[in-house]
């Protein structure tokens, strides 16, 4: 008879424990220690029956196709839509979109689908769902019972199944409290395993703790295939969806979506929202390249210089960092030979952004001369980073940048200078390569 014997097992890094703790002696991290059953084999040579390998070759992958689901913000992150069988587990802040997105998915595939919630009731669901599609043709189930929810997809077997959230879901058969760790490792574990063994596709939200980590386990991002994460807060109406582990694909893509009155609705051209209208009539304002994930977006950037009146002269930023700017500052004004002793500096990146590339340094510095000689700069973009030599250094992404520049209508380009191999000639926007601030400078 093997004998059972109890253990205490860190969710996090796997230690283990003869007894409980509050805080795990290996990692620091508290409240991880999970009481597992652990059974002691009294016989030592008791061999198992061998597992049978498979040859690669024989196996059959014709008929699985992946399940598309027709927003192509979506599937291209997911890198072409569900792998059978996989399991994508969605992160997000509450109420940045995640049931919703979820919902608008599920309505799309229709039947193929069972959405299970455990957070909201089907007249709740009923309602939003009316927002965000005229089809009604979805399953619902309103449930936090896990193996309730598990028979009842057997019992169905349909092609995708939405979980809302992981967190909700109970299981008798696992200890502790709903939504703590033992709990959500152990029901996404029964999930795995029928998942695989049935193909069906599974996409688990998953609530999102104040430090911006998934709640629960760092081993459930383990466990799972895809893991996305839905941002938002920096992009007003704007919502991100961004790949930050995918077995199947790149986590390059980014998808763009804006939060309106009838849900989540693609943003195909996001460089376009983050343009103000009216940019280039006046002087101060550069756009500027700056890369989400692997896409090229343009942004405004806004320069005001003003006579300080007394004292100490201000800088002032709103999505550009401060001590960039004072870098920047006194690289225009050794290099470039420009008085800004005596001038307040304000930077304002349009529509809510946040820049944190130095490849944005170019164009905040030009944005600056600019304001300073009241020099309108029409048409142009500005990539480059700048070293404290004045040189404008290359910046990665170089070809994406000009590509996304050209598509929208942009007549020139002052970057770094190109690597090798680029055709400058029959690029239909004007490249104006730089070596210094200087020559770019001059440009203007
Ligand atoms: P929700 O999907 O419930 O967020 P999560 O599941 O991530 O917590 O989104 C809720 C927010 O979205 C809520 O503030 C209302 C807003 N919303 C819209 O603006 N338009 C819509 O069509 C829907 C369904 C929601
Ligand atoms: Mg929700």
């Amino acid at each position: 008879m093997p004998k059972s014997s109890v253990v205490f097992i860190c969710s996090n890094c796997q230690y283990s424990s003869p007894r409980w703790q509050g805080k795990c002696p290996n990692c620091g991290q508290w409240n991880t220690l999970v009481e597992s059953r652990v059974k002691i084999s009294n016989s030592k040579h008791q061999i198992s029956k061998a597992a049978e390998p498979v040859d690669l070759a024989m196996v059959d992958i014709s008929q699985r196709a992946k399940i598309v689901s027709g927003i192509s913000e979506f599937d291209d992150v997911l890198g072409g839509g569900f792998v059978p069988g996989s399991l994508v587990l969605l992160g997000g802040d509450p109420g940045i979109g995640k049931s919703t997105l979820a919902l608008q998915i599920s309505m799309r595939l229709g039947e193929k689908v069972l959405y299970v919630s455990g957070e909201e009731s089907v007249h709740q669901i009923k309602l939003r769902s009316g927002r965000v599609s005229e089809s009604q043709q979805l399953n619902v189930l309103a449930e936090t019972d896990l193996d309730a929810v598990l028979a009842s997809i057997e019992a169905r077997s349909p092609e995708l199944v939405v979980i809302d959230s992981i967190q909700t879901m109970y299981s008798q058969e696992a200890s502790g409290v709903a939504g703590g760790v033992a709990q959500v490792t152990s029901a996404v574990q029964k999930i795995m395993r029928l998942a695989k063994q049935n193909h069906i596709s599974f996409i688990l939200i998953g609530h999102v703790t104040k430090e911006g980590y998934l709640a629960g386990p760092k081993t459930l991002e383990h466990m799972v295939d895809t893991v996305l994460y839905l941002e938002g807060e920096r992009f007003a109406s704007f919502r991100i969806l961004r790949c930050v582990k995918n077995r199947f694909g790149t986590t390059n893509e980014v998808g763009v979506f804006e939060m309106q009155g009838q849900g989540l609705a693609e943003v195909k051209n996001p460089s376009q929202l983050f343009l103000g209208e009216e940019q280039m009539q006046a002087s101060g304002n550069i756009i500027t390249s700056v890369m989400e994930g692997s896409r090229a977006l343009l942004l405004e950037i806004q320069a005001l210089t003003s006579a300080t009146n007394f004292g100490y002269p201000k800088r002032t930023t709103a999505g550009f960092d401060v001590n960039r700017l004072q870098l920047l500052t006194a690289i225009l004004s050794k290099r470039a030979g420009l008085n800004l002793a005596n001038q307040d500096i304000y930077i304002n990146v349009v529509g809510g952004i946040k820049i944190d590339e130095p490849a944005a340094d170019l164009a905040v510095a030009l944005a600056i001369v600019s304001s300073l000689k009241e020099a309108v700069v029409a048409d142009t973009i500005v990539v480059g980073e700048l070293g404290l030599s004045g040189e404008v250094r290359y910046v990665p992404n170089l070809e994406k940048r000009i590509k996304e520049a050209e598509k929208l209508g942009f007549k020139k380009i002052i970057c770094p200078r190109m690597r090798q191999g680029y055709d400058i000639k029959n690029a239909k926007i004007k490249i104006l390569p730089v070596k210094t601030l200087q020559e770019a400078i001059n440009l203007i």
